[in-house]
């Protein structure tokens, strides 16, 4: 089976990545380059793991982590099923139809329109992308563009951030440490309730409770 060392290696995957990055950088959002698709990969792994998935499962999550943004190359609208259908045309020959199947539904699940669960990849890739919210996200460098965005302020407030999950308790949770100096934490709330949402049903859908926990608080 195609594996995530092999994707990552993949010439046309490495370079609608870094196009991804360059045209998102350019409209001054957050990574959603390398280090992002990075992350998500890793942490998709970890989760399926984690919760008891098999390796099979294991390994299209983080596929599945890492091209879930690689769309926005061609267009932030509809990043999600551009990212699918440009992974199908490239994977086709390296995956059995079920496999190649539960990867592009995942990489289209991951945006809000489409976020409708059948299947454990999708709910897993969503928990590993929604929860990146970290200081390193931030590509702008002057401090006083970084505060006049909300998403960028928001970002750029957390300065710690680790999805724990208890498999005994039948909870993930994600606990951030936000600098209040920076960003209050109702504005977090005001930018991250809808992201907490979607973690909340990805991890319902695994049979998990979805936890929140800022600077040891807990909110969730
Ligand atoms: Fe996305
Ligand atoms: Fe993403």
């Amino acid at each position: 089976m195609l594996t995530l060392k092999e994707v990552k290696k993949n010439p046309l995957v490495l370079e609608f990545i870094d196009q991804a990055e360059k045209k998102m950088e350019a409209q001054h959002y957050t990574d959603h380059g390398l280090n992002h698709s990075s992350l998500v990969a890793a942490r998709a792994r970890t989760v399926a793991r984690e919760i008891g998935l098999n390796s099979k499962y294991q390994e299209l999550s983080s596929i599945a982590g890492f091209c879930h943004d690689f769309g926005n190359f061609l267009s932030r609208t509809y990043h999600n099923y551009l990212g699918a259908l440009v992974f199908q045309q490239i994977f086709a020959a390296y995956l059995k139809p079920k496999e190649l199947s539960l990867v592009m539904q995942a990489i289209v699940n991951h945006d809000k329109y489409e976020m409708d669960f059948s299947d454990k990849v999708s709910a897993v890739t969503v928990l590993a992308d929604k929860s990146d919210v970290r200081r390193s996200r931030v590509t702008i460098k002057d401090i006083k563009k970084i505060k006049s965005d909300i998403h960028n302020r928001v970002n750029y407030a957390v300065t710690a951030g680790k999805l724990g999950i208890d498999k005994r308790k039948k909870r993930i949770t994600l606990s951030l440490r936000i600098d209040t100096n920076f960003v209050p934490v109702i504005e977090y709330f005001e930018i991250f309730t809808e992201r907490m949402v979607y973690c909340r049903k990805a991890a319902q859908f695994l049979g998990y409770k979805f936890g929140l926990v800022i600077n040891n608080f807990k909110l969730l």
